[in-house]
């Protein structure tokens, strides 16, 4: 029986389904739509992200035409410089230093609008605002145009997921990217001028083995962050919620001890990835389980599918804060053992990020909010990323 077509809508509401027909049946499959090949099983996922045979030239029309080019695209020195330029903005002290600060002052803000009423849409009033809300404050750009960041991130993540082309959407990204050019390129330039204490700065002026990045690179790099960095940890925090709500248990056992939050993000990112699919394309033909990939096809990488592939964990549809076949110590780096970040040299260079926002806000949240429970029934959306279009939650108020 042929497995359910990715692009249905029966795809869209059961997902996990078919990830699973597709890694036991077909785990090459030519998607004619997509004009793509999909890979499903956790062996062949993790050699297309480790692999150097597998390019990230797709970004060159999935990505470049709305943000430039960005680090995504790049390979051998000129990636090893960027990730450089870009990491210390991402990591260890100054991380802890500057910025939590920053995500523990947004978290309250937004907490504050709705902490006394005892019922709330975690995803409208919180979880889609507040990412997005830290990177804006972190680049040092204005309060006041937190709302127009929102737009521009919504309408580069519709760009990106567009699976099937839409025109209507496609030029949406397009009047983005040249919007966002002329808001940012002013500023860049007077960071360079004059720099302040800020992620723009910082990003403007870091300079390694001579090179810095040029206007238009901090003008890529500032887009995809909003991005890569705004809606993915928007999504992982609403799955990371759903999932303690549903598991009452492992809730109270986070709540009894904060350090378990890094394993309920970890274990979001396998059982309910926010990214459930990356795009590759090998420079060589390359055998996989199945058959032959061709060299210069895209291959779609199943992430989520990947991450429930039973030959890899134990029980893998399960969602389980201390399970031994994921290496918590390791989750948040490239010697990660699930695909939510991706793997080698494209990790996601934001892990250690996304993990230090989820636990200010996991932490705020809890303190809140007692006795937490899912008012009515949660649908989820997306196929690209996904997460509940809205998590309408009911809870007693602490003092
Ligand atoms: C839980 C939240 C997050 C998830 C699930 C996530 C997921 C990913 C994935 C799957 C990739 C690999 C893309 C590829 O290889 O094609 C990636 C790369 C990247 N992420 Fe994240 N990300 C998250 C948070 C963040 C944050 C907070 C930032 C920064 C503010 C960020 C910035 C980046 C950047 C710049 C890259 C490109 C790295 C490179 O090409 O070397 N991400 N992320």
């Amino acid at each position: 029986m042929a497995v359910t077509d990715i692009l249905s809508p029966e795809c869209l509401t059961d997902p996990a389904g078919v990830w699973e027909a597709l890694r036991e049946t077909e785990p090459l499959s030519f998607h004619e739509g997509m004009n793509a090949y999909v890979i499903s099983r956790y062996r062949d996922v993790e050699r297309a992200f480790k692999d150097p045979v597998f390019t990230s030239d797709n970004y060159s029309w999935q990505l470049e035409p709305v943000h430039g080019r960005t680090i995504l695209q790049m390979d051998g020195r000129e990636h090893s410089i960027h990730r450089r330029l870009v990491t210390p903005a991402f990591k260890g002290s100054e991380l802890t230093a500057k910025f939590v600060p920053v995500m523990r002052r947004n978290s309250r803000e937004l907490l504050d609008t709705f902490r006394h009423d005892g019922e709330v849409d975690l995803v409208g009033a919180f979880t889609t605002r507040y990412p997005i809300n830290v990177i804006v404050d972190m680049l040092g750009l204005p309060k006041s145009d937190h709302v127009l960041f929102h737009r521009w991130y919504t309408s580069i993540m519709a760009f990106l997921a567009n699976l099937t082309q839409d025109p209507l959407v496609t030029e949406n990204g397009l009047r983005t990217r040249d919007e966002l050019a002329e808001y940012l390129l002013p500023r860049i330039a007077e960071r360079r001028a004059a720099p302040r204490d800020d992620l723009l700065s910082l990003l403007a002026t870091t300079e390694i083995d001579g090179e810095r990045m040029s206007d238009l690179e901090v003008k890529a790099f500032v887009s995809l962050l909003l991005v890569a960095g705004g809606e993915t940890t928007d999504k992982a925090l609403a799955n990371m919620m759903l999932n303690l709500i549903r598991e009452p248990e492992q809730m109270a056992r986070v709540r009894a001890d904060r350090s378990l939050i890094g394993n309920a993000l970890a274990e979001t990112l396998r059982h309910s990835p926010p990214v459930q699919m990356i795009m590759r394309q090998p420079s060589e033909d390359v055998e996989m389980s199945g058959g032959t990939v061709p060299k210069g096809a895209t291959v779609v990488c199943l992430i989520a599918a990947a991450n429930r592939d039973p030959r890899r964990y134990a029980d893998p549809g399960r969602f389980d804060i201390t399970r031994a076949d994921l290496d918590f110590a390791k989750a948040y780096t490239a010697a990660a053992n699930h695909t939510g970040f991706a793997l080698g040299r494209h990790f996601c260079v934001g892990a250690m990020l996304a993990r230090a926002e989820v636990e200010v806000a996991a932490n705020d949240l809890l303190d809140a909010m007692e006795d937490i429970e899912l008012d009515g029934t949660v649908t989820e959306q997306g196929l690209f990323t996904r997460a509940p279009s809205a998590l309408r939650l009911r809870f007693r108020p602490t003092a």
